[in-house]
């Protein structure tokens, strides 16, 4: 049974072998790297046995598969950014978005096997954009704090590295210094800030591709707690005093306000009734006298 199997494999071989012959399809590179707005270049070989006119097809895998070349056309997002030597394809200015498996497809009606087929990777490097950087402006010193930095954009996915007042935070030493620095995800873990905590904070974000790039610093300030309830106690004590004093001017504007009105009242009612009777009694005194 066993060398009977063995036979039969070495039969099958034997027949299919010049078969396959007949047509074949390869690549110089299965795997493509270049970088963004370059010519990339889709390698497809082939050779036929009688088929003078074999059909060419190369599709894109990606959600669904698309035609990139069809019917000795390129189609869609390809069409005239695209040339097309033998089975071999170039794309002019490839962006991320062409990052992806295609496959070149070649038929050959003429010959025994008819059909071939080569897949081909593109991966398209992308340097490194500004990060987003994520800084709150002011905390509470005790508070657990989070920075975040992220560029989502870069191909190889970038690395992180946080800088503090213009100097790189070290992500070695972590035993003795109060944050925790992920430069895969772009995150700084502050367990507990700190007064000294406090300072300009900006991340960069660095791939092989190109040059690093780095958000613009932000400003986060660490407010002492105890510092905040003394400048609380203080106020407290200022606003108290303010109003103690304001109470006391009052009344002291108030008594002598009062009395200040109590005596002109007392002037004027006695020195606007007076004269009349003093004035008449004269008068009358003048008209008595003129009288007599
Ligand atoms: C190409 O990749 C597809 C998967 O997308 C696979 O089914 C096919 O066998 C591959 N062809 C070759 C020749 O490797």
């Amino acid at each position: 049974m066993d060398s009977m199997g063995i036979l039969s494999l070495i039969l099958f071989v034997l027949v299919q072998s010049p078969a396959s012959l007949s047509l074949t399809v390869s690549t110089r590179k299965a795997k493509v790297v270049v970088h963004e707005n370059t010519d990339a270049v889709l390698s497809c070989q082939f050779k036929t046995e009688k088929e003078t006119n074999p059909r060419i097809e190369w599709k894109k895998k990606g959600k669904d598969i698309t035609f990139v070349y069809f019917n000795g056309k390129f189609s869609g997002s390809f069409a005239g950014r695209a040339k097309i030597e033998g089975a071999t394809v170039t794309l002019h200015a490839v962006t991320q978005k062409d990052s992806g498996l295609y496959r070149c497809e070649v038929s050959a009606p003429a010959d025994h096997t008819n059909l071939g087929e080569i897949n081909v990777t593109l991966n398209v490097l992308v340097p490194p954009h500004t990060p987003s950087c994520e800084v709150p402006s002011s905390v509470l010193s005790g508070v657990g704090v989070e920075l975040h930095c992220k560029d989502k954009l870069s191909v190889p996915p970038p690395t992180y590295i946080w800088y503090k007042d213009n100097k790189a935070l070290s992500t070695t030493h972590t035993t003795d210094t109060s944050f925790s620095m992920d430069t895969d995800k772009g995150t700084l873990k502050f367990k507990s800030v700190s007064k000294a905590d406090s300072g300009q904070y900006r991340c960069e974000a660095s791939n092989s591709v190109g040059a690093p790039k780095s958000c613009v610093a932000h400003h986060m300030k660490v407010i002492e707690y105890e510092l905040s309830m003394t400048t609380l106690i203080a106020g407290a004590v200022g606003l108290f005093l303010l109003i103690v004093m304001c109470c006391l001017g009052v009344c002291l504007c108030h008594r002598r306000g009062c009395c200040k009105k109590k005596e002109h009242k007392g002037r004027s009612t006695n020195s606007y009734n007076p004269p009349p009777p003093t004035r008449n009694p004269k008068n009358y005194e003048h008209t008595q006298s003129f009288m007599i």
